[in-house]
């Protein structure tokens, strides 16, 4: 969950890697620090707690100079966030320095062993054993050090390493932690993701698992463990700059929430021909068509996906589907169904958890598709079968349009299996695009709601359905960035003991899109009334059941039940980050959290 990155070339490296890391922070900000080599080949190391600011600020009162760097934004594991915790790490005789993104979970080990070897740890990181073994094994050749220490390494990691002997060379490797390398023509990059490199090149190559790469400025040799060195195509990244700007939006998340029109629309057309039909590539359509049972598995906002997903394909297509959390489902005993199939939803694509899963599954033969954001993950590369949603970066760590983006994939593939109603179905999806949009126009509404409600203590979403996967997800973004003790219930298990928490000081949330299920809502919400709380309504255009019994009423437009999701999350994701900014709140970088999970 840390970010590292580096930059070989001509020009001079901090700033280049100050900006990379900018573009980095949504992946751990608890300090950072930078590593450049100076032309006098002496290695100079730039790291402090706390936010890039600071970082920016300690190198602008003591300079570094030279054209070969590398830098880290890190999400504390081992050791509390600190000046001597954070990255870059250097051997005892501080020549060679190490950025690394993962954990080493035999650290222990190593660490013990390195001291009989009288090594002074100077840090409480499971990280530093890294460098002190690739002195260990250094003997004039960066390459092979490198290659020696990772044989030994047990654990995650992508790391990026400078030594001052060898300073016209970069040497990076991983092993189930993201890497990709961003080649220029008189530069080379490498960063834990793609954003950062968007400004030099749209040209990347991908590192596998237990590959090493050397890199200079004008070239880029891959080996594998044994020595071999390994051909690796150049790909091109189809985002632009202005995709991973805030382009005048006061925070990611706000841009991202407001992009949700296109993202959606683009994701759509992927998945349509010139006649607007329905058309997945041919292997996937039977993949899919082939299953008697569906699996579907993420973890976080990727799973309330995967419960949507659930109910709406199970009604449509009378297909038995299973959902479990990815941290689970790697741990569980999972018994192998007939002719089944696994879609595991991550909008990273390098989740530890959900790859993890993926490989297990792998291992019992059972046929993968991923859905994912991001082109040349390590889930999109492992699974047997991809599809991309088409939602563009998503920086701020609360996920928003990764998931609604994640929604209308799944609802496609219930299109395709739908038994009836096709056609129906396809128009109501089509429409959620402008109605998306629709809803957005109206986001002042939220704001003025969330500017009266944001110090309320106890917040709590309730339906039925797929409004409960909704609550859930709900209840998760306000708890991510506004800090709100939020929970999401079931409405019907209410009775069964949540209702003991409720008071004057809490307020409802009332998710109320199954028409079928009205009456009970009003009940529901009849009973948290009578306990004194205050119930906000979410519902359909033209609906009055609840008109006599809600406080507030918030209308989105009509839809096929089934799709509401897709607008119900919005005005979630709105009163969150609003809530979020009222109490003073960065909601692009919640405490604690990092977006890009690669630990467990
Ligand atoms: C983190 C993020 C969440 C995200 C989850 C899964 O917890 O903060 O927003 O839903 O990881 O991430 P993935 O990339 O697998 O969708």
């Amino acid at each position: 969950m840390c970010g590292i990155v580096g930059y070989i070339g001509k020009d001079a490296s901090s700033q280049i890697l100050l900006d990379a890391l900018r573009r980095l922070e949504y992946r751990g900000y608890d300090s950072a620090g930078i590593a450049v080599i100076s032309e006098k080949r002496k290695l100079q190391v730039r790291k402090i707690k706390g936010r890039l600011s600071n970082l920016e600020l300690l190198v602008q009162q003591k300079p570094v100079t030279g054209s070969c760097g590398i830098g880290h934004t890190r999400w504390a594991t081992h050791g509390e966030p600190s000046d001597l915790n954070s990255h870059p790490h250097t051997d005892v005789s501080q020549s060679i320095a190490v950025v690394h993104n993962g954990i080493i979970e035999n650290h222990e080990e190593l660490r013990a062993w390195l001291e009989k070897h009288h090594v002074d740890f100077v840090s409480q990181t499971d990280s530093e054993v890294i460098a002190h073994l690739i002195d260990f094994h250094y003997n004039g050749d960066l390459l092979l050090a490198v290659r020696e220490t990772i044989k030994r390494l047990d654990g995650s990691y992508a790391i990026a390493v400078v030594c001052e002997e060898q300073p016209d060379l970069l040497v990076v490797a991983r092993k189930d932690s993201p890497l990709v390398i961003g080649r220029c023509d008189d530069a080379t990059l490498i960063a834990s993701d793609v954003p950062p490199l968007l400004s030099h090149t749209k040209k990347v190559q991908y590192l596998n698992d237990l590959e090493i790469a050397v890199l200079t400025k004008d070239d880029v040799k891959i080996y594998n463990l044994d020595g071999d060195e390994i051909k690796r195509d150049i790909e091109t990244i189809e985002w632009n700059m202005e995709a991973a700007e805030k382009c005048g939006y006061e925070h990611f998340m706000l841009k991202e929430i407001c992009e949700q029109p296109k993202a959606l629309g683009d994701t759509l057309r992927h998945k349509l021909d010139k006649q607007g039909n329905l058309v997945f590539p041919q292997d996937i359509e039977t993949m899919i068509k082939g299953a008697k049972h569906l699996l579907i598995t993420g973890c976080g906002t990727a799973y309330h996906a995967a419960m949507v997903a659930s109910y709406v394909i199970e009604q449509v297509a009378s297909v038995p589907v299973e959902v479990v959390i990815a941290s689970e489902l790697r741990y569980k005993t999972h018994i192998r169904k007939e002719d089944e199939i696994c879609i595991l939803i991550s909008q990273s694509g390098e989740t530890a958890d959900t790859i993890a899963t993926l490989r297990m599954l792998k291992s019992l033969g059972i046929p993968t598709l991923a859905i994912t954001n991001v082109v040349g993950c390590t889930l999109s590369r492992e699974a047997d079968k991809v599809m991309y949603t088409q939602a563009g970066p998503e920086i701020a760590v609360a996920s928003t349009k990764a998931f609604t983006t994640q929604l209308l994939s799944l609802f496609t593939i219930a299109a395709l299996l739908a038994k009836a109603e096709q056609s129906a179905l396809l128009d109501a999806l089509k429409n959620l695009p402008g109605q998306a949009q629709l809803l957005l126009d109206r986001l002042e509404d939220i704001q003025r709601f969330a500017a009266n409600q944001f110090n309320k203590t106890k917040v709590f979403f309730m339906g039925r359905l797929v409004d409960y996967a909704i609550s859930l997800e709900s209840a998760l973004k306000l708890k991510e960035i506004s800090y709100t003790h939020s929970e999401a219930f079931a409405a019907g298990e209410l009775k069964h003991g949540p209702i003991a928490l409720v008071d004057t000081s809490t307020l409802v949330v009332a998710l109320c899109t199954q028409p079928a299920l009205y009456t009970k809502m009003d009940s529901n919400i009849k009973e948290v009334k009578a306990r004194g709380a205050t119930a906000l309504v979410i519902t359909f255009e033209e609906v009055h059941t609840f008109d006599h019994t809600a406080d507030m009423i918030f209308r989105i437009p009509k839809t096929h039940p089934l799709f509401s999701p897709i607008l119900s999350v919005i005005v979630s994701q709105l009163y969150a980050y609003y809530c979020s900014v009222q109490k003073g709140n960065d909601p692009d970088k919640p405490r604690n959290l990092a977006k890009s999970v690669t630990v467990e």
